[in-house]
């Protein structure tokens, strides 16, 4: 989705105005001049020019989906390292969840109140550590997504940024050549 409309952004951005080297075959074929030879050497810029653009396409193409590639790698590895933490906190309440649960099977009162009793001092750091460590992993993770779109969004401006200044030098030149052929 992403893909096909940035596609289509760059497209318009290239061919919004009609690129100047179509403005010029234009007005060169206008003019009536044109001969055999002098449309055989158009077609040579079209035939030189071309395959440089269709390159500068592929090459924007492969930069995008290296972009897409190391943010997806990256954002994978965040989780996996996420998973370990997340480990630990899923261990430390299982574990306060089982000594409740085994509170709660006693039926001696005296058992059951000194089981609860207990659990304020030995469990009550644990909620507080787990409540501190969530928070902070959350707080991490929320610093490294941010800091993964921004580097996605710089990778992709720059790929563009290539895209349109590569563009712009070969319809230069296209439109060079074939303003040669006009004037000859
Ligand atoms: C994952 O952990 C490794 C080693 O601790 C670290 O080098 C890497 O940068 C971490 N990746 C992310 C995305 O946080
Ligand atoms: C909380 O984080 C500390 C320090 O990283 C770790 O030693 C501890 O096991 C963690 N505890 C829980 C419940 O996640
Ligand atoms: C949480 O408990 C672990 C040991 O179980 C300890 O190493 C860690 O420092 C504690 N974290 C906090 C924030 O108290
Ligand atoms: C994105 O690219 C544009 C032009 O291609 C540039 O002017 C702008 O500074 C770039 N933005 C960032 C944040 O690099």
């Amino acid at each position: 989705m992403k893909t096909i409309s940035i596609t289509l952004i760059l497209a318009f951005g290239v061919f919004a105005e009609p690129p100047r080297a179509f403005n010029s075959l234009c007005s060169y074929l206008e003019e009536e001049k044109e001969t055999v030879s002098s449309l055989g050497n158009t077609k040579k810029c079209f035939a030189r020019y071309m395959p440089e653009l269709e390159n500068e396409g592929s090459t924007w193409a492969q930069g995008y989906s290296g972009c897409q590639k190391s943010a997806t790698s990256e954002r994978q590895s965040m989780l996996t390292n996420a998973s370990e933490a997340q480990e630990k906190i899923r261990e430390a309440a299982l574990s306060m969840s089982s000594y409740i649960d085994q509170c709660l099977t006693l039926t001696e009162p005296m058992d059951f109140f000194h089981c609860f009793a207990r659990m304020s001092k030995l469990q009550l750091t644990n909620v507080y550590n787990i409540s501190f460590n969530a928070s902070e992993q959350a707080l991490i993770l929320n610093q490294k997504l941010g800091t993964i779109e921004v580097e996605h969004y710089l990778c992709t401006n720059q790929t563009e940024h290539d895209y349109v200044q590569g563009t712009d030098k070969i319809f230069r030149s296209l439109d060079q050549c074939l303003q040669q052929i006009a004037t000859n």
